[in-house]
């Protein structure tokens, strides 16, 4: 178990925040996580979870602890006819998907190219193209921060919501993500509904094939972090009453909206700011991707108080124009 002093994390997100953590570790196995959170419970240290680092708006400094899980195990197993993934929380989740769908897996081809390890993907449920992770998720293995123990959550008590879990409210800070077991299939299961997804798949329908068509569609919309730092989606998607989404449809028939249950109907934030016209502006070291208004990028130079300083701006402008406030999708890590 190696722990690493003053350990520059700028590298270690996707928004390329600047970050200095007072101590690092990545432990690769469960014995050796215990230790590091046992040491850490003797120290007083403050302990920070952190994954592939592409949810997260980190500040310049973090005391304590860092921790980013690095458990790398991968195997399948039959159950009732389907196939068990079993994955470790260091695991790319891109990496597991296309080694799922090239096995002839169904289940998670349209999460395709989403950023972070899978440790992280539970948070916040990820999802794109119709699907999200609670539609295959089985259980995820956690260890206590207090007390090293492990137990399991089956996919009902991580109260998954649309980019929400148990694990962003009553377990947050309390637990560290270890391993995910999701449950895919042989019998073909493809999702297309979503987009122009459909249009297109030519030829023989495989889940390598939608999660090479998903890569595709990310690639012309989505910036990649390793050449324009970004997260992902900065806000999340609204949601609003029917009735708000009535009284806007009149205003604007062309708008996007995807009403959902009870009463509620969700927006696409990113046409609203675009709508405010701004899309591709540029704020200082930060601005709004061209090809996609939901995603804020980091041209360079910038931090965290100068990215939630646009962030403020976007949202202003949306509630001026629309009287919806938007809410940013990452996590906001705080120093103690
Ligand atoms: N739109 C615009 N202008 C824009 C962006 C979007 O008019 O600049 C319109 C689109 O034309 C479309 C609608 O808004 O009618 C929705 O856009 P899109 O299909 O691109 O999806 P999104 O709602 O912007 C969500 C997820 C993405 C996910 C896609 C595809 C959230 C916050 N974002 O984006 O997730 O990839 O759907 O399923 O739910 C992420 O979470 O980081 C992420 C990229």
């Amino acid at each position: 178990m190696t722990i690493f002093s003053n350990v520059d994390l700028s590298a270690a997100n996707t928004l390329r925040l600047p970050c200095q953590a007072e101590r690092f570790a990545a432990p690769t196995t469960l014995t050796a996580l215990r230790q590091t959170l046992a040491q850490a419970c003797r120290k007083g240290w403050p302990v920070t979870l952190l994954g592939g680092g592409s949810n997260v708006l980190l500040p310049e400094k973090l005391p304590g602890l860092v921790v980013r899980p690095a458990l790398q195990q991968f195997w399948l197993s039959q159950h009732q006819g389907d196939v068990l993934a079993h994955v470790g929380a260091g695991v790319s989740w891109h990496t597991l998907v296309m080694t799922t769908a090239a096995r002839g897996l169904w289940g998670i081809e349209n999460l395709a190219l989403i950023p972070g390890s899978c440790g992280a993907a539970p948070v916040q449920n990820i999802g794109a193209y119709g699907v999200e992770l609670a539609d295959t998720l089985q259980a995820v293995q956690v260890m206590e921060l207090a007390t090293g123990r492990v137990d399991w959550l089956n996919a009902q008590q991580c109260t998954f919501g649309y980019r929400d879990s148990i694990f962003k409210g009553e377990l947050a800070g309390s637990v560290v993500i270890t391993r995910l077991v999701l449950r895919l299939s042989r019998t073909p299961a493809p999702r297309l509904g979503y987009g122009d997804l459909a249009a297109r798949l030519v030829g023989s329908l495989t889940p390598l094939a939608v999660a090479e068509a998903v890569c595709a569609i990310r690639r012309e919309k989505l910036p990649d972090p390793q050449v324009l730092a970004n997260a992902g989606s900065f806000f999340k998607n609204p949601l609003v009453t029917d009735a708000q989404a009535v009284e806007l449809l009149h205003q604007y028939p062309a708008m996007p909206h995807f009403p959902q249950q009870g009463g509620q109907t969700k927006l696409a934030a990113g046409w609203l700011i675009d709508q405010c016209g701004l899309k591709g502006m540029r704020d200082g070291a930060f601005g709004v991707h061209q090809h996609q208004a939901l995603v804020l990028v980091h041209f360079g130079g910038g931090d965290r108080q100068g990215l939630m300083k646009t962030a403020s701006y976007i949202a202003d402008q949306v509630e001026a124009h629309f009287g919806i406030r938007l809410e940013p999708e990452p996590r906001l890590v705080n120093p103690y």
